[in-house]
């Protein structure tokens, strides 16, 4: 058995192949038989689990890290606090005190989100429009000010069905995508956000364009890891997008736009009234 790559119509299939001999009546080996089975789709099913499960172990560990670090960074904040209250308004330390409160509190932010990250909150879910969850999520991303240089394009399916979702936790997963849109062109370019029905499959498909560098194919896999970032930032923004899509039953593409920039895709099941009734 061995493993073969074939593309066809532009799209990589993985085979299966077994090869064996083909004998004539006396036994004489006169050729071989090979027979290949499309194996993609189990393939990548099998990479979805092998992600999902080292996100669930991550996830563990971190929250763990976590819980531990806040009690010690708590104690550290008191202490700098009341060192500040007691030192002199023109002391020279004043200043190094500040940035010992700062740093601490940067490092309180991380730990919260980490904490969220693991809790995984069980969603709340209601029969909501997508589109009202876009729109949500602009209108907030239209007053920070790293948008202000960003064009922003909006093309939304306006006879799409509804999804049950929690519209909050949606509302935070585009609007990570939409920060890291921005970071990743460096504040200025062009986003393109919509929305989709793909009428077969019975989806919603909600997506965030960039016209940023993209995402290089050998990071593609990582990105969704807690931690990991390519920023100074905690790298916690993709991963925990994952778990909460992951718990509406949903999934997350990740593709190269025209462009070279990046398009990130939430990909959730549509609901409808009747399949519940007939249920
Ligand atoms: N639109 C994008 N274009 C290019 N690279 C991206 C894009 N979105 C994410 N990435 C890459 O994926 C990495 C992980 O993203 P993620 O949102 O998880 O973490 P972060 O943005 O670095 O930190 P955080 O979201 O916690 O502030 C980023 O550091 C960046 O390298
Ligand atoms: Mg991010």
């Amino acid at each position: 058995m061995y493993n073969e790559t074939i593309t066809i119509n532009g799209e990589e299939h993985h085979f299966r192949m077994l090869r064996f001999p083909l004998t004539d009546y006396s036994g004489k080996i006169i050729g071989t038989c090979t027979i290949g089975r499309d194996a993609t789709n189990e393939i990548q099913l099998m990479e979805k689990l092998i992600q999902s499960e080292k996100l669930a172990a991550l996830g563990k560990l971190a929250a763990g890290v976590a819980h531990e670090i806040n009690n010690p960074l708590t104690g550290i904040l008191s202490y700098a606090e009341s060192i500040l209250d007691e030192l002199e308004s023109d002391s020279p330390l004043q200043d190094d005190i500040k940035i010992i409160i700062r740093e601490t509190l940067r490092c309180r932010d991380i730990v919260r989100n980490l904490l969220d990250f693991a809790k995984q909150y069980t969603p709340r879910l209601e029969i909501v429009d997508p589109n009202l969850i876009i729109r949500q999520a602009l209108e907030l991303v239209h007053r920070l000010p790293q948008f202000k240089d960003i064009e922003i394009n909006v093309f939304l399916e306006e006879r799409i069905p509804k999804i049950k979702a929690d519209a909050k936790q949606i509302q935070q997963v585009i609007l990570n995508f939409l920060i890291n849109a921005a970071d990743a062109m460096k504040y200025k370019g062009k986003i393109t956000v919509s929305s989709e029905y793909y009428r077969q499959q019975k989806k919603c498909i909600i997506s965030v364009e960039d016209t940023g560098p993209g995402i290089p194919e050998n990071l593609m896999d990582k990105i969704f890891e807690p931690f990991f970032s390519t920023k100074s930032t905690s790298g916690l923004g993709l991963a925990v997008s994952w778990g909460i899509v992951e718990r509406h039953h949903g999934t997350i593409e990740v593709d190269t736009a025209p462009s070279g920039g990046a398009i990130f895709k939430i990909v959730l099941p549509a609901f409808f009234e009747s399949e519940v009734q007939q249920n």
